[in-house]
């Protein structure tokens, strides 16, 4: 019989076997100093482009007051127990008031954390005849909350609204015969390459097929539409989304998540999220930073602005000087680039050591082999000295690319590793 552990000694998974060349570099970086622009990588200044600090609220002076002030007086305890027992509080119920007037929505439910929290929602919104139709590039917390599923589920090709009618098709046909209901799940924007999900065109589909739609607007809220109410607003349908949720973890600069939806959905997901039912409350400290930072997102529109005025000057930036940034429509910025894994490496140092950028990298099995992509988050903290310093040094590293400078060095660094 085999030890349990055999595989895993064998077999470190997809990106781990990269740990031995990238732990610390380029998996599990330490970025120090305050969360801002600028920051410290190896003891080096670096523009950081890899934070999800849209509307630059992380440093804030107002939010780190505010912050330190909750700790002094909730410490990190308050409250204790989970919110059905023992964790429930009014502040708690205020946010999720403040939250759902801000996303136009009758009500909301507050989230420890926004993975765990997606992952109870898919759960608790479909039974075992319920059929599920989600996009083939979701996030992983909507992978793992339909991985719970005991019924039928599908997947439609990313914002292919032809794919999500033929699988609509399969899903009526199923659910006809098992007497349930079908639950679609897009994404306001999807985060590695920074699509807007085709919400406009889905719910355009509720007038032809019986459904509900969910929506992760992780990246989306604080940073689209008029007053930054997310996706759904940018695009006109925030009151057929039947289910939306974003997170604290972007725009609001902290941690914590919550859905929004119908009174009468909120009031059952309440009851039956696992994740919220048989976990601690959202500690107090994060609930009034929370309503401090929603406040800001209210009154404070150039946050907003700022954000993409940087967002705009990257993009356009990075377009007239013949990058390719795919499809975004929103403020991810990817850069596309050809090259394998060893020069995507040698390229992202370059960038960190001798150009003081850093920005993440992504790389295959996440996108197709022989692509790199270095993804780019730009926030209201940058500057447009920032932005320009940049594409002078993603002009630098192009030409390199295509020179062979990184298969060289790349190579050498093989050839030394015994590969
Ligand atoms: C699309 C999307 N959904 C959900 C989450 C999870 O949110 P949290 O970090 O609050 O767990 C993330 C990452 O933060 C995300 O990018």
């Amino acid at each position: 019989m085999k030890d349990l552990f055999d595989k895993i000694y064998k077999d470190k998974g997809p990106l781990g076997k990269w740990a031995s060349q990238a732990e610390g570099y380029f998996v599990f970086p330490k970025l120090e100093g305050e969360i801002a622009n600028r920051m410290k990588f190896r003891g080096n200044d670096v523009i950081t482009w890899s934070i999800n600090d849209y509307l630059g609220l992380a440093n804030h002076p107002e939010v780190r007051k505010v912050d330190a002030e909750a700790a002094q007086q909730y410490g990190s305890a308050y409250p204790m127990g989970a919110r059905m027992m023992s964790g429930h509080t009014s502040l708690h119920e205020q946010l999720q008031n403040e939250l759902a007037e801000f996303v136009d929505k009758e009500a909301t439910y507050l989230l420890n954390f926004g993975y765990q929290g997606m992952v109870s929602t898919v759960d608790a919104l479909v039974s075992k005849d319920d059929i599920i139709v989600y996009d083939v590039d979701s996030h992983a917390c909507i992978i793992d909350g339909v991985r719970l599923h005991m019924g039928k589920r599908f997947t439609f090709k990313h914002n292919d609204m032809e794919s999500l009618e033929k699988n609509l098709d399969r899903a009526t046909k199923m659910a006809e015969q098992t007497g349930g209901g079908i639950l679609v799940i897009s994404e306001g924007v999807f985060g590695m390459r920074g699509e807007q999900g085709k919400l406009k065109e889905i719910v355009a589909l509720k007038k032809k097929y019986n459904f509900r739609l969910f929506v992760d607007d992780a990246h989306g809220f604080g940073t689209l539409g008029e007053t930054g109410a997310g996706a759904g607003q940018e695009q006109g349908i925030q009151d057929d989304i039947d289910v939306y949720f974003a997170t604290f973890a972007k725009s609001m600069a902290s941690t914590g998540a919550f859905i929004a939806a119908d009174k009468e959905i909120i009031d059952y997901l309440k009851y039956n999220l696992r994740s919220q039912m048989f976990a601690k409350s959202l500690q107090m400290q994060l609930v009034v930073g929370a309503l401090k930072r929603l406040d800001m997102l209210r009154t404070m529109p150039e946050l907003k602005q700022n954000l993409w005025k940087i967002v705009n000057a990257l993009q356009s930036g990075l377009k007239d000087r013949g990058f390719d940034i795919g499809n975004t429509s929103s403020c991810v910025t990817p850069v596309y680039l050809k090259g394998s894994i060893p020069e995507a490496m040698a390229l992202v140092k370059d960038l960190r050591e001798n150009h003081g950028i850093f920005c993440s990298i992504v790389v295959y099995p996440v996108i197709p082999k022989g692509l790199i992509l270095l993804r780019m988050i730009p926030t209201a903290s940058h500057t447009l000295e920032d932005v320009e310093e940049t594409l002078n040094a993603f002009d630098a590293i192009r030409d390199r690319l295509e020179n062979g400078t990184y298969k060289r060095l790349s190579a050498a660094v093989s050839a030394a590793m015994g590969e």
